[in-house]
């Protein structure tokens, strides 16, 4: 085995040195410990030294979250939301538009809420038919997808609890939902978490869950990421789903390998035989309501 300058040889010290130096690199430094803690223990157990873990534990981290999130400008965003909000010409239908047009661009920033815009008039219409109004909601790796809460049939004091792996994400979400309390949904009790739901899923009861296209995304990290979750998740109504295209535009045999997957996650958890799943096909997305 070869050694980097300033590897120690101890793996407590190289995990840590390796934790330090991807923080240091921009873009993951405010990326969730406990994520880079097991990808890169995982990585300094398969690669020649601190060096080539590093590398690999930052290729990773790309992989199941980065590659997802155009360059962020959290600032610039909250401030066109805020413009968007705060304006007061027109009616309430202008504003409802003015509101939804800056809430959909910021959207496109995300590769998955983006590939969702074309279908979002139907997405939760058409899953959550017949839910509601909802009071609660937990968004596991939800990416800007909480920007798209005025498109579920929510309660006017709903609860909507958001998590993922990037801190200046959080805040940002953070800083929308005060924006949507401040000016028209004032009951909302908006929470944004830093949080990797695979070393602490949410503990909290919901009365729908939100798994959207990060089935694949966290089991690039763990393998058994989708099982260990959805038997965590409480929540009466759990919607899953999975993309209908790869990144990078592949969709070849993607949604019967997706599928699949989902029905083995449901025999494996037993959660198929005690759940009505009801399954839902769109141009960019497959999507199961499961009900229990
Ligand atoms: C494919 S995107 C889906 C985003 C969102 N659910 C949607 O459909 O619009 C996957 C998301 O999972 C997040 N993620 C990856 N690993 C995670 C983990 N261990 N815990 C929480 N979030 C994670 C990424 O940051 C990314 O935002």
């Amino acid at each position: 085995m070869t050694s980097d300058a300033g590897d120690s040889g101890d793996s407590g010290d190289s995990l840590d040195q390796l934790v330090a130096a991807v923080r240091g690199s921009g873009r993951y430094r405010d990326v969730a410990e406990s994520l880079i803690r097991r990808v890169g223990a995982s990585e300094l157990a398969k690669r020649r030294g601190l060096k080539e873990a590093i590398k690999a534990t930052k290729s990773k981290l790309h992989q199941v979250a980065g590659a997802y999130l155009d360059e962020p400008r959290y600032g610039a965003w909250l401030a066109e939301l805020r413009a968007a909000y705060e304006e007061v010409d027109g009616g309430l239908e202008a504003a409802r538009e003015r509101r939804r047009g800056a809430l959909r661009r910021v959207m496109a920033r995300h590769a998955s809420t983006r590939e969702r815009l074309p279908i979002l008039d139907q997405f939760y219409t058409q899953t959550l038919a017949g839910i509601g109004p909802i009071h609660s909601v937990l968004d596991l790796a939800c990416g800007l997808n909480p920007l798209a809460l005025g498109w579920l049939p929510l309660a006017a004091d709903a609860e909507y609890i958001a998590c993922d792996i990037y801190g200046d994400l959080m805040a940002f979400l953070g800083g929308y939902f005060a924006l949507e309390a401040t000016h028209g949904r004032p009951g909302l009790r908006g929470r944004a978490e830093t949080r990797d739901v695979i070393a602490a899923p949410p503990a909290g009861h919901a009365e729908v869950a939100l798994l959207l296209k990060a089935i694949p995304c966290l089991e690039q990290s763990d393998k058994d990421a989708g099982e260990q979750l959805l038997r965590a998740v409480r929540a009466e109504h759990l919607l899953v789903s999975f993309p209908a295209h790869s990144l990078g535009g592949r969709s070849k045999g993607m949604l019967a390998n997706y599928e699949a997957r989902f029905h083995e996650l449901m025999a494996r958890t037993g959660i198929g035989a005690r759940a009505t799943i009801t399954r839902f096909q769109f141009a960019t997305e497959l999507a199961f309501l499961i009900s229990r």
